[in-house]
């Protein structure tokens, strides 16, 4: 038996184009999309270059159209001396990417300066989609709240950071936010044994936001009203980087988030209806994306397997949910009238996807 989803919405993936396509490309990466059940990515900035100014972005602009295999936005990333510069360029991207708190690569936005002249130029009509965790979070939300404009949360994973937002929503703050698979099924419980690789001893599990707490974790499921989007966060990185001395953070996920979601639906933890909210009707309002015309996605609820990093289409080569068994496959996507993916194939060709901003 069959059924069928409307066309998935990724809002937070790292594309790494341009400049670190070992990890992944716009072909690879919306290859695994589709695979996924993803008809949609609105990818990050945190590239090489980073695409803080007008000619980075058009390398990823460039890039992506000739190469994209869904559809795609691209998001620009705020620095301490572009806001000025970025509402020329506001109306062709996803929207404006806040770094608040550390993780791979340098956008860190470290001052409240910053964060002002950001809110004031950015044009009001376009998303800002901010990374901040615990305190970072209550200021950003303080900050917002002062400037009357909706921002949007990355991959929140910490019970205060969910409660915040939950009383800043019941008091009419213009918040919104998505919570990442990884923080909703693995915790602190799942890091190696102390003394692994890297700054936290996290070896492959390194990942920021951190993998929280049980108890984080169970306060994300309590409060599922309160999250908007599943975004995968999808961050490749290869399996010789992730186990070197220094792991960058970061788990691949875009070709496991469906069926771990599938899987949680037949363990009556969430329905398929929580799923197209928070992949597909939350993020096409929150992010004001384009209608996508004869497309959906086939799946058959009822496959069971093992995921196998051997079979994604991820260049990243590994994943972190290695032999887990799941229950629900991606079977057939269709995309604009074309069908893309069918039974392990990808068919669209790169160049397929257009941008969101240009339809
Ligand atoms: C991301 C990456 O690798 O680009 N890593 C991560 O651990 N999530 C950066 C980010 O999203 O913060
Ligand atoms: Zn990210």
């Amino acid at each position: 038996m069959a059924i069928k989803l409307p066309g998935l919405i990724d809002v937070h993936v790292h594309l790494r184009e341009p400049g670190a396509t070992h990890k992944e490309d716009f072909s690879s990466g919306t290859a695994a999309a589709l695979a996924g059940g993803v008809t949609t990515v609105l990818a990050m900035p945190n590239t090489q270059p980073p695409l803080v100014d007008a000619a980075a972005f058009q390398m990823a602009l460039d890039a992506a159209e000739q190469k994209a295999r869904c559809d795609y936005g691209i998001f620009l990333g705020a620095n301490l001396n572009n806001a000025a510069e970025l509402p020329a360029l506001a109306t062709q991207s996803a929207g404006l990417k806040f770094y608040l708190d550390a993780t791979f690569g340098p956008l860190l936005l470290d001052d409240i300066g910053a964060w002002r002249e950001h809110f004031e130029h950015w044009p009001r009509h376009m998303p800002i989609v901010a990374h901040a965790e615990m305190q970072t979070l209550a200021a950003l939300l303080f900050v917002a709240g002062l400037y009357e404009r909706p921002v949007h949360i990355a991959h929140v994973s910490r019970k205060e950071e969910i409660r915040l937002i939950r009383t800043a929503k019941e008091k009419g703050q213009l918040v919104t936010c998505e919570v990442a698979p990884h923080h909703l099924f693995l915790s602190t419980d799942d890091l190696p044994a102390p003394n692994g690789r890297g700054a936290g001893g996290e070896g492959r599990m390194s990942v920021r936001p951190r993998l929280a707490t049980p108890t984080d974790q169970q306060a994300l499921w309590d409060n599922l009203d309160v999250i908007d989007c599943f975004a995968t966060d999808h961050a490749p990185h290869t399996l010789e980087e992730k186990d070197s001395e220094t792991p960058p953070p970061g788990f691949p996920g875009l070709e496991t988030a469906l069926p771990l979601l599938l899987t949680a639906v037949h363990a009556g933890r969430l329905t398929l209806d929580d799923i197209v909210a928070r992949m597909h009707i939350n993020p096409r309002r929150i992010f004001n994306l384009p209608e996508q015309p004869e497309t959906w996605v086939e799946i058959d609820p009822a496959a069971e397997y093992e995921i196998r990093a051997a079979n994604h289409f991820t260049r990243c080569a590994w994943t972190p949910y290695e032999g887990w068994p799941v229950r629900g496959r991606v079977r057939r996507v269709v995309l604009r009238g074309q069908e893309v993916f069918k039974d392990g194939k990808i068919l669209a060709k790169p160049g397929y996807g257009i941008n969101v901003r240009m339809a």
